[in-house]
């Protein structure tokens, strides 16, 4: 990270003629167990990764709030007070994912100070790992500190989807944003969706998640997949609702409930929430495995939610079927499935560290021997949830 760090201090310099007062960083995810549960209220568990955005950030004496990208190679300017919501696009421009969690904020009733922003991520992009949150939290968190403010992690996570959802008009849930703000070194976080809380779920020593890069990309904002799974999501918890006023969401629903109104919705609206209702269960009992030190029936739940979630929910593809069973076929590999929203992105797979060397140089192999598009490949390590990063005393100030 420390050549990262001294790049970011370099440009923000050059930028803005002084060194930062404050840098944070907020991580990307992977999740394993417990996929679109998140906005039916369920359970999910991912893990916050090593990947990051940092943003470096000094306070204005005026209300704009200047940004620059190292990534992008872009800097922009808005003014606080005029922040609005821009016109749903696409592929919303990196600056709206910032001033979006500006306006966020404000919503909450934080006065902000304008600042100067230099931002850099190294989380993939477009590949399922979040790395839109990773830049919302990171930018909250920078934000909130130079105004001198606090929030709950939980609130600082929901003022970040409410910044996705409003003002860069990706229909997410609340997963990413609370992994990122609230991720902890070593273990995966089954988040109850609901009531905004989480339970550790310890990933033994003895294990490494693989994260593989089918290099299919996906797309949350606009009008996506991921926006159709949700309406079809939302009708079975709709017709449900109708028939027993006690179910809110799918998260109060049991396959009894649904078996019983099978007939009254959608065929695909029934194999969706099936999902929905099984792969929140499976994270309730993941953690339970996990605890009682049940690596291999933990991986092996983590392949049945890979079916779950291609056969019931439809969003896999063939390039990451094709990932998990290359790499269920190679040697010290518990499980297997497609992470994120679906529709390409990245497959995750629970390897015995010893392997982990060899199973990530033979599944990339595999992959290019099979379709001849070279997969990134990463063996990850499980990092703490967004937080300030020191940075040497002497980037502090350059006129000392
Ligand atoms: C995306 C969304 C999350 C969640 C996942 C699927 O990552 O941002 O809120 O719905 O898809 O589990």
């Amino acid at each position: 990270m420390t050549d990262r760090i001294e790049n970011l201090l370099t440009h923000h310099r050059q930028h803005v003629g002084d060194a930062p007062t404050t840098l944070y960083q907020a991580p990307g995810r992977v999740n394993l167990l417990g996929e679109h549960t998140d906005y039916s209220g369920g359970f999910c568990m991912p893990a916050a990764l090593s990947f990051n955005t940092l943003v470096a950030a000094s306070p204005r004496a005026d209300t704009l709030l200047r940004l620059h990208s190292l990534d992008f190679a872009q800097s922009t300017e808005a003014d606080l007070r005029t922040l609005a919501i821009p016109p749903r696009s696409a592929h919303p421009a990196w600056n709206h994912y910032v001033e979006g969690v500006a306006w966020s904020l404000q919503q909450e009733g934080i006065t902000l100070t304008g600042a100067d922003l230099t931002i850099t991520g190294n989380v993939p992009q477009g590949a399922g790992l979040s790395s839109s949150a990773s830049i919302e939290v990171a930018t909250a968190t920078a934000l909130l500190a130079l105004a001198n403010q606090t929030l709950p992690k939980p609130t600082i996570a929901l003022a970040c989807q409410r910044a996705e959802n409003r003002y860069v008009h990706g229909s997410c849930g609340i997963m990413d944003q609370f992994i990122s703000a609230c991720g902890v070194r070593g273990n995966a976080l089954a988040i109850d969706t609901r009531a905004l809380t989480a339970e550790l779920a310890p990933i033994p020593d003895n294990l490494r998640l693989v994260v593989c890069n089918s290099m299919v990309t996906h797309q949350v904002a606009g009008e996506s997949p991921y926006a159709q799974r949700r309406r079809e999501v939302e009708e079975a918890a709709n017709v449900l609702h109708r028939k027993n006023p006690a179910i809110k969401q799918l998260r109060d629903a049991t396959l009894n409930d649904l078996e019983a109104s099978r007939l009254d919705m959608s065929y695909p609206a029934f194999l969706r929430a099936r999902h929905v209702i099984t792969d929140s269960q499976r994270v309730v009992d993941g953690v339970a495995l996990l605890r009682a030190g049940n690596q291999r029936a933990f991986g092996a739940l983590m392949t049945e939610a890979h079916a779950s979630f291609r056969d019931d929910f439809a969003a896999s593809c063939d390039q990451c079927d094709l990932l998990v069973r290359l790499a269920l076929s190679l040697p010290g590999c518990l499980g297997s499935r497609l992470t994120g929203g679906g529709f390409g992105g990245c497959t995750v797979s629970l390897v015995e560290a010893p392997h982990a060397d060899s199973f990530a140089a033979t599944l990339q192999k595999l992959y290019f021997d099979a379709i001849a598009v070279t997969a990134q490949i990463f063996i990850c390590e499980i990092a703490d949830g967004a937080g300030p990063v020191s940075f040497p005393p002497l980037h502090k100030s350059t006129s000392s």
